[in-house]
């Protein structure tokens, strides 16, 4: 049987990403090919969120189609996920000129889309993919500090990783990135055991694996 409110989410992130593809609301869409909204299981239990586009993202309109991608496709398999059942976006939809990092007022007109995805996807798992996912969730906080390390905020489980391009231009990386993402399928289960963003403390807690 077809679950009604399950069918709802998958047309209304389908509508929202399509109307994501005519935003022209800050600086990035002048340079962009076009938008990259995000892809995967619209009701996926981890949500990852990178950067930005890049060039070929721009050129194909996918997340993490590029050399970073095909990294990320080898840590997820560590992580026993396979890319179908994710959810993968990016903090700007739209591909920063010449690969820059974002600007602070890119990333915040973008988050309106990202905010209606993920109250659509509903994850119980975010893993931030560099430096300015982390911000979204714990500013301030030094990536080479807090990777690998899950946190529950207002009842989601947010683990910060590196940004698996950081391993394509320092390979002393790679295990690293390895390591904290073959910890994910316990940081899942210890996540699914946890209460539900309506039982959960407001604030930030350590997550307890078991
Ligand atoms: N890097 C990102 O942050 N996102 C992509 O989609 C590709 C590379
Ligand atoms: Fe719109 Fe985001 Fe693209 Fe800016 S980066 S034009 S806010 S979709």
């Amino acid at each position: 049987m077809i679950d009604p409110a399950g069918q709802q989410v998958v047309t209304e992130l389908e509508a929202l990403n399509k109307q994501m593809t005519g935003c022209a609301a800050c600086g990035l869409a002048k340079g962009r090919t076009q938008v990259v909204p995000g892809e995967g299981n619209p009701h996926a239990e981890v949500v990852f969120i990178g950067e930005g586009p890049g060039f070929h993202e721009d050129q194909q309109g996918r997340p993490f189609v590029g050399p970073a991608g095909q990294f990320l496709d080898e840590l997820l398999k560590a992580a026993g996920l396979r890319r179908s059942e994710v959810y993968i976006c990016n903090i700007v939809k739209c591909r920063p000129p010449g690969n820059r990092d974002p600007y602070p007022i890119e990333i915040q007109t973008c988050s309106k889309w990202l905010d209606s995805q993920l109250a659509l996807v509903h994850p119980k798992v975010i893993v931030t993919l560099g430096r300015y996912s982390l911000a979204r969730y714990l500013p301030g906080q030094s990536i080479s500090k807090v990777h690998g390390k899950p946190l529950v905020k207002d009842g989601v489980t947010i683990v910060p990783m590196l940004h698996p391009a950081a391993a394509l231009h320092q390979a002393s990386l790679r295990p690293t990135l390895l390591e904290d993402f073959a910890q994910l399928p316990q940081i899942l289960k210890a996540a699914r055991a946890a209460p539900t963003p309506a039982g959960a403390a407001a604030g930030t807690q350590q997550l307890t694996l078991f």
